[in-house]
């Protein structure tokens, strides 16, 4: 008898991960470029505001929607930067990082068989998270030759009667696309014509380049009351061992589930963290700002570092912290394959380098790799020369065997 749990994978860049950490418990040196995972310390303040609960004893259960600070906090929060309009704390529930408000999302939103359109290629999460709450995750490809990579017509192409939503993401996951206003407002004329709800993962709302302005769907005109805005901060605030996310909704019965569903999984949020995300939300944000400016830096040495190698064509993020590369045809492969996994296996064997493979984000992320430039500044650049030697001199490092710590290429 399956389950529907048997067809969700641990995830590629999950066995990324473990077969970098396992080179590094062997002594190589190696580089985390393939997890998102910010390198800043948590700030200060943040810190000091967790330590200070804990010496009150705010380690009691709490409000399983979250305590009230950290829920006014984010009130405040996202009315005047998401211009979202929200009434008050009873339309926030604060969740264990994003990825449980996207769970929750789906359970209490999704009908067995209701479709969910999202980006292609997308985060792996996504569509499982759906698959989750019973839905079906449809797909809608992103054409990265256009300026407007995503929009209301390509979406619109895919649904049917039983679309219930459409996932929107911006800055995007794996590719850095920042949709513009124009384009969200037509997303909701869309969903508004088709009766649908709008999820909007904002997780990389301060992630930002070039002076891009993030906008929140849910604040536009007719998205208000059919939209479930998500955020999380991990990314923001560099807090992603803490596990502090948060969703926003106008819709009472969906709330109400949710909060039913909450009660019964984790039933709210570790105090000290919910505290401590308080403190990061409350407080001017300058920290986010200050790490989003260094995070363009390291965008720029990535794509400086891959200036020269013909073998990979990036996307120029505008947002996240993701290099999207194009892998060219004329790569020879490594150990005669010539897929995107293989160019992982690849880089991690001959350099250490981290990435995930594009075939992980989705069918149009085949022939693509995701480099994450979230480790430090420094890190990013040394593997970008990595990178762009090992690429240079495909000939020779591809006869070449491999070390005695490489697991085979399946
Ligand atoms: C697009 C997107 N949404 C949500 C999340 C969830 O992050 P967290 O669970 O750490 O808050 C991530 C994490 O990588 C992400 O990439």
């Amino acid at each position: 008898m399956s389950h529907v749990l048997d067809s969700i994978s641990f995830g590629a860049i999950v066995t990324v991960r473990d077969r970098l950490l396992a080179q590094q418990a062997a002594g190589r040196r190696i580089y985390r470029l393939e997890s998102g995972d910010p390198s800043f310390d948590t700030p200060p303040h943040v810190r000091d505001a967790m330590i200070e609960a804990l010496k009150r004893g705010q380690t009691h259960y709490t409000a399983s929607a979250g305590i009230q600070p950290l829920r006014e906090a984010i009130v405040r929060k996202v009315r005047r930067d998401n211009e979202l309009p929200i009434d008050d704390a009873e339309q926030v529930v604060v969740t264990s990082g994003g990825m449980h408000a996207l769970y929750l999302t789906f359970r209490a939103l999704l009908d067995p068989g209701d479709e969910v359109i999202l980006p292609d290629p997308m985060w792996t999460e996504i569509a499982e998270n759906i698959r989750l709450g019973g839905g079906v995750p449809v797909r809608v490809r992103m054409d990265l030759e256009s300026p407007t990579p995503w929009t209301a017509a390509q979406i619109e192409q895919h649904l049917t009667p039983r679309t219930k939503a459409i996932f929107v993401n911006t800055p995007q996951n794996p590719t850095g696309v920042v949709l513009s206003r124009a384009v969200l407002r037509d997303i909701v004329a869309l969903a508004v014509k088709h009766d649908l709800r709008i999820i909007s993962d904002e997780a990389y709302e301060h992630v930002i380049f070039d002076g891009a302005q993030h906008v929140s769907i849910g604040a536009l005109p007719g998205a208000e009351e059919r939209t479930i805005s998500l955020y999380s901060t991990s990314k923001s605030y560099a807090m992603s061992g803490l596990r502090v996310g948060y969703l926003v909704a106008r819709d009472a019965a969906f709330l109400t589930r949710v909060k039913k569903l909450l009660r019964c999984t984790t039933n709210g949020v570790n105090s000290l963290a919910q505290w401590g995300a308080a403190a990061a939300i409350a407080a001017p944000q300058d920290a986010p700002r200050s790490m989003g400016a260094v995070y363009q830096e390291r965008r720029d040495v990535l794509l400086a570092g891959l200036g020269g190698v013909d073998l990979l064509v990036p996307y120029v993020p505008r947002g996240s912290f993701f290099l999207w590369a194009r892998i060219q045809p004329s790569w020879r492969g490594y150990r005669g394959v010539r897929t995107d996994e293989a160019m992982t296996d690849w880089l991690i064997d001959e350099v250490g380098v981290g990435s995930s493979p594009g075939s992980a984000f989705g069918p149009a992320g085949a022939g693509w790799i995701r480099f994450a430039f979230s480790c430090e500044t420094s890190e990013v650049e040394t593997a970008a020369g990595l990178v762009r030697r090992v690429l240079a001199t495909e000939g020779r490092t591809a006869a070449r065997a491999p070390g005695s710590d490489v697991r085979p290429t399946p």
